[in-house]
């Protein structure tokens, strides 16, 4: 039996394929119009993202053990794209552009290496797009590095340094989290007007004042005169201090595009002793004209001393021009003028808060600008 003709559209209706054309029409639209609301909705969530740029630059984040389970490992051996590789997810946090910058252990960096990484970071950093930095880097000279940035970079940005003390192969590598933390720190807003931190073991260190202070544990990194500015997670960062009790750039910050690694003058540290001589300040000295240092800093014993050979030594080198600049090995504490030592008699520097490494890159940069005491003493005071 056929069924009658009146009734067949109800039942095609619902039957795919066979829907009038008003329906259907009704209905593509409204699927179109759902489409363009979800798509429109996802830019925008991407659009929200923030933008951070990631330069690697090797390290023990980047290490790899001789075998698994041995204690020997090379850093600098991995690429970014690896170690992003081991992070799935960190895509939804911000948008990553990464560049190699190089891949070394980090006690190979130079004027030259410092100078290009500086670079690399300025030219990120000055697009309006970019949101923060985080740079990997092996944690041997990470405080220089952080310190020279400061000296150098001229943005309210976040810039983060991280790397690991457990290489990337150890079953307890701490990289991936600090890359993790380090992401979500560069991406938040509150992390800005900090200058370079250093975020390790869950701590973000200001750059003027953290220091290497282990050769193996976790917490190697401490800021023994200022403290840290504040703890980290993937989570992102909780600061304890405001980024406007930082001290700004002494001098305000050096002209990154005025430098050149062939000319920056050349300063070495000196270290005092028990039992110190004359010996290094004096080969020093015996050095042709070219190569020797425009300036000599002292890693002193307690405040900026020295046995009576080694500063009778320094007194000869001040005199053939070379400028003195006392810091202390001690590892906390400032180093003041006139105190054992007649700074003023002498026309030395006090480093004032600034480990021995850190006071040879002021001294060098300052240098670039001036040869005069009382202004190179206000650039160290200023640190
Ligand atoms: C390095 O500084 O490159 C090696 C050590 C480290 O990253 O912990």
């Amino acid at each position: 039996m056929h069924s009658p003709a009146s009734t067949r559209p109800a039942y095609r209706s619902r039957v795919p394929g066979h829907w009038p054309f008003a329906a259907k029409r009704a209905l593509t639209r409204a699927l179109l119009t759902a489409t363009a609301v979800a798509a429109s909705a996802l830019h925008a969530a991407d659009e929200a993202r923030p933008r951070v740029a990631i330069l690697a630059t090797g390290g023990t984040i980047a290490g790899v053990q001789a075998h698994p389970g041995a204690a020997a490992y090379r850093p600098g051996v991995l690429t970014l794209d690896h170690l992003l590789s081991q992070l799935p997810g960190l895509e939804k946090v911000a948008h990553l552009d990464g560049e190699q910058v190089s891949n070394i252990a980090s006690q190979d960096i130079t004027a030259e290496r410092w100078l290009n990484l500086a670079r690399r970071a300025a030219a990120h950093l000055d697009k309006p797009e970019v949101h923060g930095l985080v740079i990997t880097h092996g944690t041997d000279t990470m405080e220089e590095s952080a310190w020279f940035l400061r000296l150098v970079l001229r943005t309210e940005k976040p810039v983060i340094l991280t790397g690991a003390m457990l290489p990337a192969t150890h079953p307890e590598a701490d990289g991936p989290n600090n890359l993790r933390s380090a992401v979500a720190i560069a991406a938040s807003p509150s992390a800005r007007g900090y200058g370079p931190l250093l975020l390790l073991n869950g701590e973000l260190h200001p750059a003027r004042d953290v220091r290497k202070t282990a050769t193996e544990a976790i917490d190697t990194f401490q800021s023994p005169n200022d403290g840290t500015v504040g703890s980290a997670s993937p989570a992102g960062p909780a600061f304890t201090v405001s980024a406007s009790s930082i001290r700004p750039a002494p001098g305000g910050g050096f002209d990154l595009a005025a430098l050149d690694a062939a000319t920056l003058p050349r300063v070495v540290v000196v270290a005092a002793h028990g039992d110190a001589d004359a010996t290094v300040v004096d080969a020093l000295l015996a050095l042709p004209a070219e190569r020797r240092p425009a300036g000599i800093v002292l890693a002193g014993v307690g405040n900026g001393n020295a046995s009576a050979p080694l500063l009778a030594a320094l007194e000869r080198a001040s005199r053939e021009g070379i400028i003195i600049v006392r810091s202390s090995r001690t590892g906390r504490g400032l180093v003041n003028r006139n105190m054992e030592v007649d700074d003023d008699k002498l026309g030395w520097i006090a480093a004032r808060a600034l480990s021995p490494q850190k006071a040879r890159i002021l001294l060098a940069l300052a240098l670039t600008r001036t040869r005069d005491l009382a202004e190179i003493q206000g650039l160290f005071d200023e640190a």
